[in-house]
């Protein structure tokens, strides 16, 4: 604390990340990173950009999100690119969701939203995920200003239909509906399609978990042009260059390369129904992930404690000290080995 700060840092309560350990060795499955490393290409296309570092990047990131339209079918103009999808997000939660009604989101679901509520000022409600931990879109008919899923949910892994997501835009028209896909290459439905048909929709997306790409920090919304006029807007007020010429490279590289992205999802996709099939056969609860982890407890263990142990093992995995996900893990899927390792390890504990 100091007499310097301005009132409201006293008020905020940041979000913690998940460990990023010095230490050497251990079995890294607590931030839902890509086990595989990205595409060569991005490797060749930074190398090569590093020759421009001594001129500042396109402040627009055109060839970006040229890149990203060509990718979903969609206009350049209909995509914003920040530095990473959590700056993406703030933006949006500054351009978008400040109002006098409350802004909804899941009691359970990706614990940066009040983080950002705060910082913002914010109202907000958190509407309770049903008994089967899922979210239910009649939870929604309620007053408010917009609503925020994360599709799949996180730290569940649960995903709703594209379907069910068009119904709850359709049904809040006035409202604005924004879906954080960070997680849908892993075999959920993406809502992009939906774009061109509702104006009160904006899709957000990270280039972090299935383009391996998370120390390069790019993330990006989709909508219409209004939606994406009113992030710029923000965006140019607070920093013109928020991604790097090295970051715009490298993802346009990634972009491109759909056989490399297509193999490595495919194989955490399998290895999640491995390690899915193997927790429950040692009496776990898995939630039906959708996602590059699984949300997994057992009845004979507590989260904390069984996180605890399996760090002492060498693993590390997430624990939420939050009153309904306090009994679970969440586990990111690694590689084979990785998986095969886990399953071993809780073979042993329980
Ligand atoms: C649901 C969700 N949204 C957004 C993010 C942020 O990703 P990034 O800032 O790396 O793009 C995460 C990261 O874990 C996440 O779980």
């Amino acid at each position: 604390m100091s007499r310097f700060w301005s009132p409201v840092v006293h008020t905020l309560s940041p979000y913690v990340p998940g460990e990023q350990p010095k230490q050497d060795g251990l079995i890294k499955l607590n931030t839902n990173e890509n086990p595989y490393p990205p595409s060569p290409r991005v490797l060749a296309a930074i190398a090569a950009a590093a020759e421009r570092l001594r001129l500042y990047p396109d402040p627009h990131a055109t060839a970006l999100r040229e890149a990203i339209a060509a990718r979903y079918s969609i206009a350049p103009e209909q995509v914003f690119a920040g530095n990473g999808s959590d700056e993406v997000l703030a933006h949006i939660f500054q351009a978008l969701l400040k109002h006098d009604s409350p802004l909804l989101f899941p009691d359970i679901t990706y614990s940066f939203y009040p983080v950002y509520c705060g910082l913002y000022g914010i109202r907000y409600e958190e509407v309770p995920l049903d008994a089967a931990m899922r979210v239910q879109i009649a939870d929604y008919r309620r007053p408010c200003s917009a609503i925020l899923l994360a599709n799949p949910n996180a730290p569940t892994g649960i995903a709703l239909s594209r379907e069910t997501i068009g119904q709850l835009v359709a049904e809040h028209p006035d409202q604005l509906v924004v879906v954080d896909e960070a997680y849908v290459d892993f075999g959920g439905e993406s809502a992009v399609p939906l774009v061109a048909h509702y104006d009160n929709l904006l899709i957000v997306h990270t280039l972090s978990k299935s383009r391996a790409l998370a120390g390069l920090r790019v993330g990006f919304a989709i909508g219409q042009r209004p939606l994406i006029q009113a992030l710029e807007r923000v965006k140019d007020s607070f920093n013109s260059y928020p991604l790097g010429g090295l970051a715009i490279s490298g993802a346009v590289a990634s972009l491109e390369d759909e056989a490399w992205f297509e193999e490595t999802r495919q194989r955490i996709i399998a290895s999640r129904e491995g390690l899915a099939h193997g927790l429950a056969k040692l009496g776990f609860e898995v939630l039906p992930s959708a996602a590059n982890f699984v949300l997994a407890g057992h009845p004979a263990r507590g989260g904390a404690e069984l996180a605890g142990a399996l760090r002492a093992c060498g693993v590390l995995v997430r624990h939420f000290q939050k009153s309904r996900i306090k009994d679970f893990l969440r586990i990111t899927i690694g590689t084979e080995e990785h998986c095969r390792r886990l399953i071993d390890l809780a073979r042993e504990l329980v």
